[in-house]
């Protein structure tokens, strides 16, 4: 089981989480409710991602005189959405981190062989430098998340420095993505039960994108 692996890291399964899932799976859902939802779903997640960042030791004084034995973050991040989807991560990471710089890369599954294509990407400068908060909230084959890995790789980025922040991951693309790229933690809401003929996540939630910002 792809869990197996230390570098996937799975969102525990409160009755919180469930409830938020059962709601931007329901295919009754309003375009409201799932922005709503599933946006309540990716503040948890980069929540979490943040908790997998490096940090220093670091002391402060109280109001009250006293030291606090504290810490804080050690380097740069930087966000990178996959298009389209991913942009909808954008605003829970901005949330969390101000004015965080964030990259872009357009990458579409071709809808009859599902296979991925890169139109476009443009990151910022000094990207290699940076922790970077890959964006995008369906892993099904996989395909998507390489590609926009092998990018980030192509760059400068090392491996170990890629978080994938995803909502619901297909047991099939954890396992390419993992045995492809060992190093970059995978931070996921769920794993589901499978791909059906079509590539999509089952049961998951169809078309994220479209329910996201068109239906
Ligand atoms: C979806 C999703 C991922 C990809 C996952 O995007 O947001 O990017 O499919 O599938 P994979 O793991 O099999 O590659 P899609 O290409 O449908 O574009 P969209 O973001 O415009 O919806
Ligand atoms: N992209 C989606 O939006 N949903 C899936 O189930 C698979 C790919």
């Amino acid at each position: 089981m792809a869990s197996q692996s230390s570098n996937v890291v799975i969102l525990p399964p409160t009755n919180q989480l469930r409830g938020l899932y059962s709601i931007i799976r329901d295919k009754d859902t309003s375009r409201s409710d799932f922005i709503f939802y599933s946006d309540r779903i990716i503040r948890l997640l980069v929540e979490e991602g943040l908790n997998h960042l490096p940090v220093t030791e670091h002391e402060v004084t109280t109001p009250t005189g006293a030291l606090y034995q504290g810490v804080k973050f050690l380097g740069k991040i930087c966000g990178v959405s996959i298009m389209r989807a991913g942009e909808s991560m954008e605003q829970g990471l901005r949330d969390c981190c101000r004015s965080v710089r964030i990259g872009k890369i357009l990458i579409q599954r071709d809808e009859e062989t599902t296979q991925p294509k890169l139109f476009y990407d443009k990151l910022p400068e000094d990207i290699a430098d940076r922790f970077v908060f890959l964006l995008d909230p369906m892993l099904a084959t996989g395909g998507s998340a390489s590609m926009a890995v092998h990018v980030l790789i192509s760059r400068g980025v090392p491996e170990e420095r890629i978080f994938f922040l995803n909502l619901i991951a297909a047991p099939e693309g954890i396992k390419m993505f993992t045995e492809r790229f060992p190093k970059v933690k995978i931070i996921t809401g769920v794993i589901d039960q499978g791909l059906d003929e079509h590539a999509f996540i089952n049961p998951g939630l169809g078309d994220f994108g479209d329910r996201y910002y068109c239906i």
